[in-house]
């Protein structure tokens, strides 16, 4: 993986996709180190609102040298970013965190999980397992759950994936969340990716250890810096070798993906 930057990404389009989630594509080197699971901080440039903010790498276009950023308005900074149009130019950090194991997945049946905002990292992930990167899976089936009909990215998703929907109000596939949804589609895997609220992947890490399959989740937390410093994101962990040795785990430079396993969420 290359060294992590600061640098000037150009806005190449910005559309929107549901009511308050953006389509961002910037035109950065970053592009040729990115991997999936990995992301960006994105400098506001209101000086009240000085870190940069994470957000995952959704998609990669190596041709056009560009990365996609898809991103929920919640605050000031994110609000920020809606702003920016064709031609402007935004800061960035990257290229952040370690990213999903790929080389884990290599022949074997995926399951990228995704519930809401969590599902961008997984694109980039489903897209590069399914034949367009250096590890192939078995199969990839995505499995992303949203609150109602608006199932932002389902399109892109079905371009490299079996795609099982699940909606908390039944508006779309199976009513209830993305466990449901694998339980009453009888989706088989032998991993799971996954990013999501903290419930969903508590979920997915139970899951998992029901079906001694492994997961791998990516802890999209809140964090400040971004590359160590504050540790403003410490989680849990268990080490590998050491299984009676709890210690903590910066999740902005050690993570954001682990194996369930290892981390106490
Ligand atoms: C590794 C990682 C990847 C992420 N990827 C995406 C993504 O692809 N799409 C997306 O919409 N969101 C993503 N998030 C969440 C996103 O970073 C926050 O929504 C964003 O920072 C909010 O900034 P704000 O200024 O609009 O909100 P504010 O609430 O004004 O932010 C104030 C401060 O809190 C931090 N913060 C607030 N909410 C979060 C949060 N949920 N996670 C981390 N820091 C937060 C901000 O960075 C900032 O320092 C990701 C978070 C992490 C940690
Ligand atoms: S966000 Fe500062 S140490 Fe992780």
């Amino acid at each position: 993986m290359g060294k992590k930057k600061k640098t000037e990404a150009k806005v190449l389009s910005q559309a929107i996709l549901a009511e308050g989630i953006y389509d961002l594509w910037l035109e950065t080197d970053l592009a040729m180190d990115a991997h999936p699971g990995q992301f960006v901080g994105v400098y506001p440039t209101n000086k009240s609102t000085l870190l940069p903010r994470p957000i995952s790498i959704c998609e990669v276009d190596r041709d056009r040298s560009a990365i996609r950023l898809v991103y929920r308005v919640v605050g000031s900074g994110t609000a920020e970013f809606a702003l920016y149009q064709p031609g402007d130019y935004m800061m960035i950090l990257g290229v952040l965190g370690n990213g999903f194991p790929l080389t884990e997945a290599a022949g074997k049946k995926v399951v990228v999980m995704g519930g809401g905002i969590g599902g961008p990292p997984l694109l980039q992930t489903a897209k590069e397992l399914s034949g367009k990167g250096d590890v192939t899976a078995a199969s990839v089936t995505a499995v992303m759950g949203y609150r109602n009909q608006e199932t932002f990215l389902a399109d892109d998703f079905r371009k490299y994936s079996e795609l099982v929907i699940a909606t908390e109000d039944g508006s779309v596939g199976t009513k209830g969340n993305v466990i449901d949804a694998m339980r009453q589609q009888n989706v088989e895997c032998d991993v799971i990716m996954a990013c999501g609220p903290m419930p969903m992947l508590r979920a997915i890490k139970a899951y998992a250890q029901e079906k001694g399959i492994k997961a791998y989740i990516s802890l999209e937390e809140r964090m400040a810096c971004g590359v160590g410093a504050c540790l403003g994101c410490v989680c849990k962990t268990k080490e590998v070798d050491h299984h009676s040795y709890v210690h903590n785990t910066r999740i902005c430079t050690d993570g954001p993906v682990f194996d369930a396993e290892e981390v106490e969420i």
